[in-house]
């Protein structure tokens, strides 16, 4: 059964137990849907309260919403804040000597942060951004593994109103240096080599390559963490910095900067299905408001709680749940620089005994892998501090959703499924746990004030049971305010003229069941999430095209076991077409071209090659053709307006 129709036909569903519920903060169904009442008939106050209980303003904001410059919207604009206060400097009065981060290292090591601690490392680092001229509204790239130190550097742009952009650390030099110089970086925040599965991952040593490349003469600094002993290859002096000199004798204190509201916060880009990754603008206060929020509501936040969710920060999910919305709230959390594989598959399950998680938020990549790795290995561990499960990034088919019910959470965690993205900030739709029944596979409902809705082509709502696009009807605080250099894309990707320019256009098809649950089905566009993480088609296409061997490429994704979806790249060389051996050897070659160029998280699995690609005569790609070639269908569509059939049977044949 395809998983489409296995989720349409999930009956299972599951009430949060009685005794979760009774201490929920949003308890049983009633709660939820009178915070959605609220939020239906007073949407404004709904959003601005919230955002006076939750927020420490310097300045109080006078106006909830300004839309008079649709869709680049504004909220709480004339309020005047610090986001790094938010996080660290009020909870010092009664939270100073609580754990802020239990940070485990790769190889084990395991430091504990108070938050008064945390504290002054941000700001003795932000002070010496300062020294190297750093200010507000500057940008700043942060390419570091997942330490300490990357929550420090991040909280420390915020402190002084400079803007950061997180790259992944799996991304490669060029992807650095696109980001560079799209951001117009001044400073780079890196580290001399991460550690990752105790493999050692080269970062400063691509971050000197991505300088190398013209266009990223903007930065002045690169500022390098001391992760290894090895030292850093190629100083470059000058330009070159370590972190513990340029922190050496900076003061322990740092006055924050404070911030319009609406002023940007962050820049983090993801992949759309055009062009270059874009450059999602985040806000301050809105963004905050919905990591806090949600972080309070769909996680059940209690103080007392261990939370870890095992994102890295190059990711939203990151930024959102690991930086921004457990420290605002004043949360203990872990934070884990290694893989779940390392050095065993227990690696998880020990982490959760040891550090007595209570809540676990994870990716269904990362489940179905440990599945498959040891089904049976949570068994050998004491889970029992868990009270909450989560996932995130991409559907979760219902046969993990049970494995992680039963396995993990032994029947009595509620699995939070959030549906969100990097441009709406935050979680957009998901149970609320204390309150929603779930069912596996299903995201549930909306949180109270988010109006997400599922339209057909002009906009009209669609009836239970037939898919059609995924919208939200009003903006909402931790929307993305606009694409950094290119606000034309920005409203014409996500409030496109079909629906008037009114609707915030997500990108995914949804269904919807009798009881008005959300099921996601996938995306609309070119773009594909493979193990969770977000890739455009022609992204890929233009990686492999700049190879010199290469004259055109069409990518397209199929779906897998364990990552979800996989890349398969169809491929036509300037030269003749490679069988065999020969062909075996180029689809290494552009494999790890494709990780040089974008990085190993976008290596295609799979590479044909043709003479030519199937097209129309008009010259298009046909690229519903090459999907079935890719997942190994027979042909049922008509081929007859196909310019060049006869190559259809070159790109079926696998070279290995
Ligand atoms: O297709 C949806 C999928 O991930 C996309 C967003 O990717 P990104 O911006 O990288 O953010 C991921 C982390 C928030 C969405 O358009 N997606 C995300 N969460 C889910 C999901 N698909 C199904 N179920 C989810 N819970």
């Amino acid at each position: 059964m395809s998983t489409l129709d296995s989720i349409l036909r999930e009956t299972r569903s599951f009430d949060p137990a009685e005794d979760f519920r009774r201490k929920a903060t949003v308890s049983g169904p009633d709660a939820y849907y009178a915070l959605c009442e609220q939020a239906d008939d007073h949407y404004l106050s709904f959003w601005g309260d919230l955002a006076r209980e939750l927020i420490s303003w310097k300045k109080p904001f006078s106006r909830v919403l300004d839309d008079s410059n649709a869709p680049f919207f504004k909220w709480f604009d004339d309020g005047v804040l610090n986001i790094s206060y938010n996080c660290l400097d009020r909870h010092l009065a009664v939270n100073a000597n609580k754990i802020a981060l239990i940070f485990e290292a790769d190889g084990g090591g395991i430091t504990r942060v108070t938050y008064s601690e945390l504290h002054r490392r941000v700001c003795q680092f932000a002070n010496g951004l300062k020294s190297l001229g750093v200010g507000k509204g500057d940008r700043v790239v942060i390419y570091m593994p997942m330490v300490i130190e990357a929550i420090v550097a991040m909280q420390a742009c915020t402190r002084i109103g400079a803007i950061h952009s997180v790259v992944f650390g799996g991304f490669s030099a060029a992807a650095v240096h696109d980001r560079i110089q799209d951001a117009g970086a001044k400073v780079v925040i890196t580290a001399n080599e991460g550690l990752r599965g105790g493999k050692i991952v080269p970062l400063k040593a691509m971050v000197d390559e991505a300088l190398a490349i013209p266009g990223s003469e903007t930065v002045t600094a690169t500022v390098v963490y001391q992760r290894t002993n090895s030292g850093a290859s190629d100083w470059h002096d000058g330009r070159d910095i370590w972190w513990h000199k340029l922190i050496d004798g900076q003061p322990e204190s740092c006055e924050p900067e404070w911030m319009q509201a609406d002023d940007p916060l962050f820049i983090l880009y993801t992949s759309g299905s055009t062009g270059r990754p874009k450059g999602i603008q985040h806000s301050s206060a809105g963004y905050l408001l919905g990591a806090l929020n949600s972080f309070r509501w769909v996680f059940d936040y209690k103080p007392s709680d261990v939370f870890w969710c095992t994102a890295d920060v190059g990711w939203i999910t990151g930024h959102s749940y690991v930086c921004y919305g457990p420290l605002g709230m004043g949360a203990t959390q872990v934070i884990f620089e290694g893989v779940p594989t390392y050095p065993d598959a227990g690696r998880f399950w020990r982490m959760i005994e040891q550090h007595k998680v209570t809540t676990f938020y994870t990716a269904p990549t990362a489940i179905r892998t440990l599945i498959k790795l040891g089904a049976d290995l949570p068994k050998q561990y004491d889970l029992s501090s868990l009270r909450l499960l989560g996932t995130v990034g991409e559907p979760i088919n219902p046969e993990a959703w049970m494995w992680y019910y039963e396995m993990v959470g032994g029947e009595r965690c509620p699995i939070v499924d959030t549906w969100w993205q990097t441009e709406t900030g935050s979680a957009m739709i998901a149970p609320l746990p204390g309150a929603i029944a779930t069912k596996p596979g299903s995201c549930t409902l909306p949180l109270p004030g988010i109006m997400a809705d599922i339209v057909d082509e002009s906009g009209a709502p669609v009836e239970p049971g037939k898919g059609g696009f995924l919208v939200i009807k009003k903006p909402f605080p931790s929307l993305v305010r606009t694409i950094w250099n290119d606000p034309e894309r920005f409203k014409s990707t996500y409030f496109p003229e079909e629906f008037n320019g009114q609707y915030y256009l997500a990108g995914d098809s949804a269904n919807r069941d009798e009881s008005g649950y959300f099921w996601i089905m996938g995306r609309i566009d070119d773009v594909l999430n493979v193990s969770g993480h977000r890739l455009g088609t022609m992204e890929i296409e233009s990686a492999l095209v700049a190879n010199p061997l290469v004259a055109e490429a069409a990518v397209v994704g199929k779906p897998h076991e364990i990552k979800g979806e996989a890349v398969v790249a169809f491929v036509v060389l300037k030269g003749p077409r490679p069988t065999g051996e020969e062909a075996r050897r180029m689809t290494a070659e552009l494999k790890n071209w494709v990780a040089h160029e974008i990085g190993k998280l976008a290596q295609p699995d799979d590479i044909r090659f043709g003479d030519n690609l199937p097209k129309t005569r008009s010259g298009k790609i046909m690229r519903r053709l090459l999907r079935s070639i890719a997942r190994g269908e027979e042909i049922a569509q008509d081929v007859s307006t196909l310019e060049n059939p006869q190559i259809l049977s070159q790109l079926q044949e696998r070279a290995s």
